[in-house]
């Protein structure tokens, strides 16, 4: 099986955490347009989702799901959505394509982190995928000084503004040993909007698509 159908496979795979008739997250990437596409086929379909991008917006509409605002929703019992890197404790790096504030928002609001990714995307130790740190564009060269003080090499996204206006530093070089310390210390520098480590909100569940099938990896605590 090649990479687009070990997605294809674990979109598919997700709809059995979804329960018909809930409001539940989606998340953003191209393994989540497949959990999109496969949405739009469950009989009974569910009442909605909060989205975690306009480009999933997008999709979910087109197939006649309807989108809630988030501040409309106090939880959800569900988020679906991918994930660029994850570790054996559930830890992720995410935010390759621009989204991780939403997906962060959204996914502190769910119950449940329903994670779906290709083998490709598990590691033992985060940081080979370059970490995305999402900022205010004025805050662009001093978070930068500060990712280069802990050993990273940052670099902007060049020509990618974000839903919410920000700007994106990709940061290689860093092996994050502890995903909860660094998540914690960069997300409080003045201007950092999101860092796109996903400890505090990791995985509960991940169906990670291999030539095997699908594994189920779960994350208990
Ligand atoms: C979007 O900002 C990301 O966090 C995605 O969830 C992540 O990049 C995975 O995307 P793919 O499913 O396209 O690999």
């Amino acid at each position: 099986m090649n990479q687009d159908e070990l997605k294809a496979l674990v979109g598919r795979a997700a709809l059995a955490h979804v329960q018909p008739g809930t409001v539940i997250g989606v998340g953003t990437g191209s393994t989540v347009n497949c959990f999109i596409d496969a949405l739009a086929t469950m009989t009974p379909r569910i009442a909605g989702a909060v989205s975690s991008s306009e480009k999933s917006t997008e999709r979910l509409r087109a197939h006649g799901i309807p989108v809630l605002d988030c501040n409309a929703v106090e939880r959800l019992p569900v988020y679906v959505d991918g994930a660029d890197e994850i570790d054996h404790g559930g830890h992720m790096i995410k935010g390759g394509g621009a989204a991780l504030t939403r997906e962060k928002i959204v996914a502190d609001i769910a119950e449940r982190f329903v994670c779906i990714a290709d083998e490709s995307k598990r590691v033992d130790t985060l940081g080979r995928f370059p970490l995305p740190v999402e900022v205010i564009p004025m805050a662009a060269a001093q978070v930068a000084r500060r990712l280069r003080a802990l050993g990273g090499e940052p670099v902007l996204r060049q020509g990618v503004v974000t839903d919410n206006g920000g700007h994106i530093l990709d940061v290689r070089g860093l092996a994050i040993i502890d995903p909860l310390a660094m998540e914690a210390e960069i997300n409080q520098w003045p201007g950092v909007v999101t860092v796109g480590i996903f400890a505090r909100n990791r995985a509960s569940v991940c169906l990670l698509g291999t030539a095997q099938g699908v594994k189920t990896l779960t994350f208990p605590g």
